[in-house]
């Protein structure tokens, strides 16, 4: 097997003075190769674009980055980076990082070379995903029946917080998944605890959340920010006797901090996202009448005691294109991949720039990819592509062009796949229609501002979700 060293020192086989005899045919023997060299270093290097900057080292570039990171239009404001090309790259500090939106790398690096880069190669990863995996082999398809419970606390919460008809679906919401994410994981939702635990679990778990944002964003210098304020008193082996999830855990790992790491794992994996998609779903149906009445129009099939069935949500076929829209087409909750690294100096690890050409990337390259600005990409999505237009996934041809996992990752792809896609589209699926069918006259609320998609402010905790909530009227 070719190694990083194997790669790079090729050449020098070839070129080396003891392959030629006479210094004629050194001299030539060198011409060649360095012209070569030449050819090769501009065809690979000078393809990908940079960013330009102004300051020695680029400081106007960190300066600027820091000012975007901590904004509430992170993601807008690396706009201009990412509209650079598919594939660009930064230098900061005589460090280059590279960043791409091109659907082949996405695939490369989520699925085809998966193996080549940090992420696939990690052990602790493998381990805890089987082992997450396992425990949800246990947990069959859902029926919409296991949120009733659930959609029915939702409901009552969405009356009890309704002032003067208005209402913030958006922290409902993260309540509703935490809940059902909670069950899944111990049998019980977080709302069975006393008002006093919740409220510290659910503080705790933003906390955490927050600190996990700033973290993502630092990247490699995330060692600058390491909050000690984290929750010990509930005590997980306590846990472990009375629940099967934790108990199964607790049997593989012996160790608590490693079981209360899956856990977390899971509860930030099910309760932010869907709540983030929710969320985004909601926020644009208001604003997007036309789309709403649509909507409602179809869920009018289904029944409204809460009896619906699994087949009759699959039948919703408007339904899931407004879920693809609010999730990876628009918002998509995990919009920034965190950089990661290849394990070897080659030109074959999948990348290609814009111009189709292989990428040559060093050995701990630092890189990136953004869902975000894949999503919004005219050449897949066409010239709309930043309006919520829950047709164009009418067709079925958007799907098949996009590829999933390469042009369209809404819940990722490769062995990285979601573990429970499909209990989150049920569950929020369901959501939907019961709020729908319980509030029919929902509603933008007066005076709430509908800007343009993207013009928005965005809260970048672990996913993104609308800064200023999601304000609507039911009546
Ligand atoms: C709209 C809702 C959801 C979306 C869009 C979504 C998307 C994703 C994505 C993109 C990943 C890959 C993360 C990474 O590799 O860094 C992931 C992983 C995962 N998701 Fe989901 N997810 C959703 C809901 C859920 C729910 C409800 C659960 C469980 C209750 C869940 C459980 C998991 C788990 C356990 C992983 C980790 C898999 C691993 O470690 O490889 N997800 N999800």
């Amino acid at each position: 097997m070719s190694t990083a060293n194997d790669t790079v020192s090729m050449p020098g086989a070839w070129w080396s003075p003891q392959s030629h005899s006479g210094s004629l045919g050194l001299v030539f023997a060198r011409t060649v190769s360095a012209t070569l060299l030449i050819v090769f270093t501009t065809y690979f290097w000078t393809v990908i674009p940079y960013v330009p900057y102004k300051w020695p080292l680029a400081l106007d570039l960190l300066k600027r980055q820091y000012e975007i990171l901590f904004s509430e239009r992170t993601f807008e404001g690396l706009t201009p980076y990412f509209n650079i090309a598919g594939t660009a790259c930064i230098h900061l500090f005589g460090a280059t990082g590279y960043f791409t939106t091109d659907p082949d790398n996405i695939e490369a690096i989520l699925s085809t070379k998966f193996e080549d880069y940090t992420l696939g190669n990690g052990h602790p990863w493998k381990k805890s995903r089987e082992l997450i995996r396992r425990q949800f082999v246990r947990v069959y398809q859902q029926s919409p029946q296991d949120f009733t419970q659930h959609v029915d606390e939702l409901l009552s919460r969405i009356s009890e917080e309704t002032v003067d008809g208005v209402v913030d679906l958006k922290p409902l919401m993260f309540e509703y998944t935490l809940n059902t994410t909670t069950m899944l994981l111990f049998g019980e939702p977080h709302s069975s605890m006393n008002r006093e635990e919740r409220d510290a679990v659910r503080d705790n778990f933003d906390y955490a959340a927050f600190g996990c944002g700033i973290r993502v964003r630092l990247a490699d210098a995330a060692f600058l920010y390491n909050p000690s304020k984290y929750m010990d008193e509930y005590g997980e082996e306590a846990a472990a006797e009375k629940y099967a999830f934790i108990v199964d855990l607790w049997k593989e790992m012996q160790d608590s901090n490693l079981v209360r790491e899956q856990l977390l794992h899971v509860l930030v994996a099910g309760r932010d996202s869907t709540a983030a998609l929710l969320s985004w779903t909601f926020f644009h149906l208001v604003r997007n009448p036309d789309v709403l009445a649509k909507l409602q129009k179809e869920i009018s099939s289904v029944p409204t005691d809460a009896k619906i069935t699994r087949e009759e949500i699959k039948k919703l076929t408007y339904l899931r294109c407004c879920l693809n829209e609010s999730n990876p087409t628009l918002i998509p909750h995990t919009p920034y991949e965190p950089p990661l690294h290849q394990k070897s100096y080659s030109p074959a690890y999948g990348w290609r720039s814009r111009q189709k050409s292989p990428v040559l990337l060093p050995k701990g390259a630092g890189i990136a990819f953004s869902l975000y600005h894949l999503h919004r990409s005219e050449e897949i999505y066409g010239p709309d592509s930043r309006k919520f237009r829950p047709e164009r996934w009418e067709s079925g041809e958007l799907i098949k062009k996009a590829r999933p996992g390469a042009g369209y990752v809404d819940f990722n792809g490769g062995p990285r796949l979601c573990l429970r896609k499909d209990f989150a589209l049920m569950e929020a699926s369901y959501a939907v229609i019961r709020v729908l069918q319980a509030y029919p006259k929902i509603h933008l609320t007066p005076g709430v501002k509908n800007e343009p998609v993207g013009a928005e402010r965005q809260t970048y905790t672990i996913g993104l979700s609308p800064t200023e909530g999601v304000l609507v009227s039911l009546t």
